[in-house]
């Protein structure tokens, strides 16, 4: 496996590989790898024939400093990991390597920075998207995998590959979860035993809102019922709960003249903010 830092040298590893008729499977990562981020690498493997896996802590989608601080690193346990999988190159690439100005552009998303995620971490998205065009960029893949934990997040890159012409297959990855549902995250890793307890109450809640969804209950009852239920849940606090309408990523009142339809939580255990997601409605 090959661990390469500049993007210069990752440019001439996929230009020889391309050349040799590989199809190349990017797997964007900020490292602290999971089972979630192995299901993407394993995605990525059956579909490709040569597999990126990048790792970097993108500072610019962060609008929390704490966060950011406190965001689990453990670059050896990664490479290891991805060793065993075979994945053929690691992109490990130092801040200075992918920003070496701070850089000018500044992306606007429109309807996405006003809602849900976008709403409640300002600039977050533009730093995703700015170092999601970056990696195209430089990995010029034929495809890229990303988890559908974070749903808003998936819709925005393919909107970005669509937008800007990428000519890259965007593909999703179904979320990851534990015994008890909760989705896996690295975040989780900042969690105590008792914290993973308490945020398997989000995943309890989806699949509660699920089933009214299915009984024909409305939207304003169901969220009703589901915001009562996780304010019954010690040591959850929800920021949203909200069901949306997938394609416009606007949260619903009635079902009338939608298609496909997720249930979308953020919520904050022991001060960690998870997210989660279920599809209720696909069309
Ligand atoms: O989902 C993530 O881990 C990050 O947002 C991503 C896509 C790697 C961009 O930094």
């Amino acid at each position: 496996m090959l661990v390469i830092h500049e993007p210069a040298e990752l440019k001439a590893v996929i230009g020889l590989a391309k050349s040799r008729g590989k199809v190349i499977g990017l797997v964007p990562t900020m490292g602290a790898l999971h089972a979630g981020h192995m299901a993407l690498v394993k995605q990525s493997q059956s579909k490709a024939s040569f597999t990126v896996v990048s790792i970097f802590v993108n500072p610019l989608q962060f609008n929390n400093q704490e966060d950011l601080d406190l965001y689990p690193h453990n670059i050896e346990d990664d490479l290891k990991l991805l060793r065993v999988s075979k994945v053929d190159a690691v992109f490990a690439p130092k801040r200075e390597n992918i920003y070496p100005k701070k850089p000018t552009i500044l992306f606007q998303f429109g309807q996405f920075t006003t809602v849900l995620e976008g709403h409640y971490r300002p600039g977050h998205f533009e730093g995703v998207g700015l170092v999601i065009t970056k990696l195209f960029n430089i990995v010029r893949p034929d495809k890229a995998f990303f988890g559908l934990k974070d749903l808003q997040q998936f819709f925005l890159i393919k909107k970005i590959a669509i937008e800007l012409s990428f000519d890259i297959e965007i593909e999703g990855v179904e979320t990851v979860r534990d015994k008890n549902g909760l989705a896996l995250s690295s975040r989780n890793q900042r969690l105590s035993a008792e914290g993973i307890k308490k945020a398997s109450s989000i995943y309890e809640g989806l699949k509660m809102a699920e089933e009214m969804f299915q009984s024909g209950y409305v939207i304003p009852d169901i969220k009703t019922k589901i915001c009562k239920y996780y304010g019954s849940c010690s040591g959850l606090q929800v920021e949203y709960c909200e069901i949306i309408d997938v394609h416009e990523f606007v949260p619903l009142e009635t079902l009338e003249a939608v298609g496909r339809v997720a249930i979308c939580v953020a919520a904050h255990v022991e001060g960690i903010r998870l997210i989660d997601n279920l599809y209720l409605r696909l069309d």
